[in-house]
């Protein structure tokens, strides 16, 4: 009798727990970015409005659809009509109009795929007002897997994930370093570095899923401080500038005690090396620290440029002004140097906010935790820092600005122009040095509940891999991931980055690309300054201030900031290319001088 009643209370306890499993959604049913509702607790409905599908699953076409997607190349095709044909491409970056096309085409492709204004959160699966206005949450492009699901990943794989740790050693750790084989530098890794800060700023007391940065975009408060109280405190009030301190005769941030702000810097620094800035991580990395130094100096260079325009400005004024150009010149700088290093483009792009004016296109953005994980590049980082003729590894080099001052910036730049960055995708090339950061960004993917990598393919618009050894492109490695995994639809997303098989001779591999980009661009056209409102020469000062805007480069960067112009780009130059430009500097006319800044902007620089 007694076993009957416990038998009777088990099945009810297991149809009870089925159908809470239940949960229709689970599996992801909606196809071409429906929208899955559940409908009482075993139904759902896919709402398929806009999508240009139709059908139980939005999955049949609407008869343009079918056209377009007939018409439509696969992004690998793309990639690879605008990475060759450099002929063609030579031709089509010298007529204006053409250029102009090719480049509203890249943009509006791109953001169309990002939601704005934004929508789930980690907490919010569906619309809410709570997840439209609350700030301190990075949005996300997909909604989290419901908790009642039967595995991780919703209904495929198995019960439980692989071991994080197990994962970074498997397939992330680094046997031998890797070179990129774009050729990116450290003078990339560390602006990626300095850049992305200030929109990636988890809030780790509140959770993985919450940001501290609640201006979700290019703000630049990495350079003025998030806070009004810290902005206050990192300036001068006067003619606009921030607080500074003269060492050997060069611009370097104030000091913690100076200052009076936060900073992270642990008990064994001396206080003299307490350097205060925007953000208050940037003392980890005196690769950081550079780029906080050289943007510190444009500010108040900038500032001497525009009282020069406007003796009759108050601080304040000055101050506001140089901020909105230096927030130009960091958006011209990424997309016309940094991404087209990255994108390995022969078309050239071109940073024109006027390109979208007749575009339906909003100017606000909100920050995705799947941005912030899929730029967790630290596959960039070498195993040790070689600056001058010095070798430095990580425990010398991180919070150690001694280095900076011993080297000085000139010697910096020079160092990190030469020395080559790891590839990113294509699995093991992460330092150990830094293992333990990619297990924490599997971790926290984890307890946000991330949808597998195949449905992010989906959300932009990829095929979804078939089998791992398609996401990787040989066997040994896919072998092991499908042991550990189960199923190639239950893939996470952050190691799947990092193993997918790179593009031929890319950093990346497609998905990288394809997810990243939309995020990117959205995120600087989305700026206010690229508004019809604001992008005008008087919101800048004048024609003087918008001019600096759309000359920028990181080379002008570096040249009007750094003690002798050192040369710089984005990847280590052919090595015989760069030593023929320099010998070859005073006899100018060769071919090569056209091709580098640093000579062209040599004669101006003397000032410094
Ligand atoms: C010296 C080199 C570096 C060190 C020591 C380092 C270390 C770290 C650490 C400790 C975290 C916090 C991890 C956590 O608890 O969640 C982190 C986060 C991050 N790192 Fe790095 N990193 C380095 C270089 C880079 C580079 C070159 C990039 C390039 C883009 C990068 C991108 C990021 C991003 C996007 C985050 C997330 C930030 C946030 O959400 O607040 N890191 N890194
Ligand atoms: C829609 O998806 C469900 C679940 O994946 C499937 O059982 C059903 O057959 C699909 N319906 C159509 C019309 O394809
Ligand atoms: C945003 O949501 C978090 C988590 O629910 C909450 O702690 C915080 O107070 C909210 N912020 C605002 C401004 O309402
Ligand atoms: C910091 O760098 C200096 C070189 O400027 C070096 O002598 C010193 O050992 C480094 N500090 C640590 C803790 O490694
Ligand atoms: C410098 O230019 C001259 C011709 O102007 C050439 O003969 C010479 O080889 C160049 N030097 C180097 C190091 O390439």
């Amino acid at each position: 009798m007694r076993a009957l009643a416990q038998l009777l209370c088990a099945t009810l306890a297991a149809s009870l727990s089925l159908s809470l499993a239940a949960n229709p959604c689970c599996s992801n049913p909606c196809q071409n970015r429906g929208v899955c509702m559940s409908t009482g607790f075993d139904q759902y409905m896919c709402d398929c409005t806009r999508t240009g599908f139709y059908g139980e699953n939005c999955s049949t076409p609407e008869f343009l659809t079918r056209i377009k997607l007939f018409l439509k190349p696969t992004p690998n095709t793309v990639h690879y009509i605008l990475t060759h044909f450099k002929g063609v491409w030579n031709i089509v970056n010298n007529i204006p109009f053409l250029r102009n096309i090719i480049m509203r085409y890249v943009l509006t492709s791109r953001s169309h795929l990002i939601e704005s204004p934004p929508t789930y959160n980690v907490h919010y699966g569906y619309k809410s007002w709570e997840a439209f206005s609350n700030l301190s949450y990075y949005t996300r492009a997909l909604p989290p897997v419901a908790d009642d699901c039967p595995t991780p990943m919703g209904v495929k794989g198995k019960k439980e994930l692989p071991d994080s740790k197990e994962v970074v050693e498997k397939f992330l750790l680094r046997k031998k370093f890797i070179p990129d084989p774009q050729g990116t530098n450290m003078m990339f890794a560390f602006f990626a570095q300095h850049f992305t800060h200030q929109f990636f700023k988890t809030d780790h007391k509140k959770g993985p899923a919450f940001t501290k940065g609640l201006g979700h975009g290019v703000d630049l408060n990495h350079v003025y401080g998030e806070t009004l109280d810290r902005q206050h405190k990192l300036r001068l009030f006067k003619d606009g500038k921030m607080k500074s301190q003269i060492i050997d005769g060069e611009v370097y941030p104030p000091t913690v005690k100076d200052t009076q702000v936060s900073m992270i810097y642990p008990p064994h620094i001396p206080e003299h090396l307490h350097f205060a800035v925007g953000h208050e991580v940037f003392g980890m990395v005196p690769g950081l620290m550079m780029y906080a130094i050289i943007w510190l100096r444009e500010h108040n260079r900038v500032c001497d440029v525009l009282k020069q325009e406007h003796p009759e400005w108050d601080d304040e004024r000055l101050f506001q002004t140089s901020r909105l150009i230096l927030i130009g010149e960091t958006i011209k700088i990424v997309i016309e140097d940094y991404v087209q290093h990255l994108s390995g483009y022969n078309f050239k792009l071109k940073f024109d906010p006027e390109l979208l004016f007749n575009q339906q296109f909003q100017y606000q953005n909100r920050i995705a935790s799947e941005f912030n994980t899929l730029y967790h590049w630290h596959p960039l980082m070498p195993d040790t820092l070689q600056i001058d003729n010095q070798e430095y590894n990580y425990q010398q080099f991180l919070y150690n600005n001694s280095i900076l001052l011993e080297h000085g910036l000139t010697q910096f730049v020079e160092s990190f122009s030469r020395q080559r960055a790891g590839r990113v995708s294509g699995g093991r090339n992460l330092s150990p040095a830094i293992q333990k950061v990619a297990q924490a960004s599997i971790d926290q993917s984890r307890q946000m509940k991330y949808q597998s990598f195949n449905e992010y393919r989906k959300r932009f618009l990829l095929k979804p891999y078939k089998s791992f050894e398609e996401l990787t492109g040989e066997k040994e490695m896919a072998a092991e991931l499908e042991a550990a995994y189960g199923d190639i639809d239950a893939m996470e997303l952050y190691p799947a980055l990092l193993v997918e098989k790179p593009r031929p001779d890319a950093i990346f591999g497609e998905t990288m690309v394809e997810i990243g980009a939309p995020f990117s661009l959205k995120g600087l056209m989305g700026n206010p300054i690229c508004s019809p409102d604001y992008w005008k020469p008087s919101t800048f000062g004048g024609e003087v201030g918008f001019k600096i805007i759309n000359t920028a480069s990181i080379q002008s960067l570096i040249c009007n900031n750094v003690k002798g112009c050192p040369f710089t780009t984005f990847s280590v130059q052919d090595p015989q290319l760069t030593k023929t430009v320099t010998i070859n500097a005073s006899s100018s006319h060769s071919e090569l001088d056209d091709i580098n800044p640093a000579v062209l902007l040599k004669e101006r620089s003397t000032e410094l």
